[in-house]
């Protein structure tokens, strides 16, 4: 199945994910400002990260990659636990259905960032401060803590649901 992965990417965790899964399914990937001008691809993957809850760019990036494929599959990185409640949140906020995307956990340098995503990230962790102790949860702290020092929770074993969702596109495509 020919494969094409764009990736956008802030901390480095959608470029990671997305050379993984081209590697998985014998793709190539690229980054979305050097994207193919040739379509003729079985499947189209967009990678990015979640920012205010719903996929970075989907749109314009959808809008430039789907004609170049048949089928179109969103695989988007969180700081927030991929569950499946928070990627059902994440479809509807992008306008997705929520068999068209794989969340994935993802990484954070706030070094790398821009001044804006800064400040917003920064009001993120000063909401979870104000929080009591007694009222934390784990991800509150593990979000804190990748808002203070760079972290990753990137994992290979992330992508496997959505390998497994081209294998099965793959083998109903042979069937017909
Ligand atoms: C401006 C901004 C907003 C973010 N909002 C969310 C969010 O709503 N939920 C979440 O889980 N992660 C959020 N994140 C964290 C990113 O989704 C996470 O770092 C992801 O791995 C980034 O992928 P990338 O490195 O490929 O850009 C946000 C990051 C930024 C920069």
């Amino acid at each position: 199945m020919k494969t094409l992965v764009v990736y956008k990417s802030k901390s480095g965790a959608s470029m990671y994910y997305a050379e993984e899964i081209a590697r998985a399914l014998g793709g190539e990937s690229r980054h979305y400002r050097s994207i193919p001008r040739e379509g003729g691809y079985d499947l189209v993957i967009y990678a990015a990260g979640v920012n205010g809850g719903k996929v970075d760019s989907l749109a314009a990036m959808k809008k430039a990659l789907a004609p170049l494929g048949k089928r179109f599959l969103t695989a988007a990185s969180c700081l927030r636990e991929p569950t499946g409640e928070y990627r059902r949140e994440v479809a509807k906020k992008s306008g997705l259905r929520e068999e068209e995307l794989v969340l994935m956990r993802g990484r954070m340098n706030m070094a790398r960032l821009g001044i804006w995503d800064r400040l917003l990230l920064r009001m993120v962790r000063a909401k979870i401060d104000r929080k009591a102790e007694r009222e934390k949860t784990q991800e509150d702290r593990e979000i804190y803590n990748a808002l203070s020092f760079p972290t990753s929770f990137t994992d290979v074993k992330y992508i496997l649901p959505l390998v497994k969702k081209a294998r099965a596109m793959e083998e109903e495509s042979e069937a017909k």
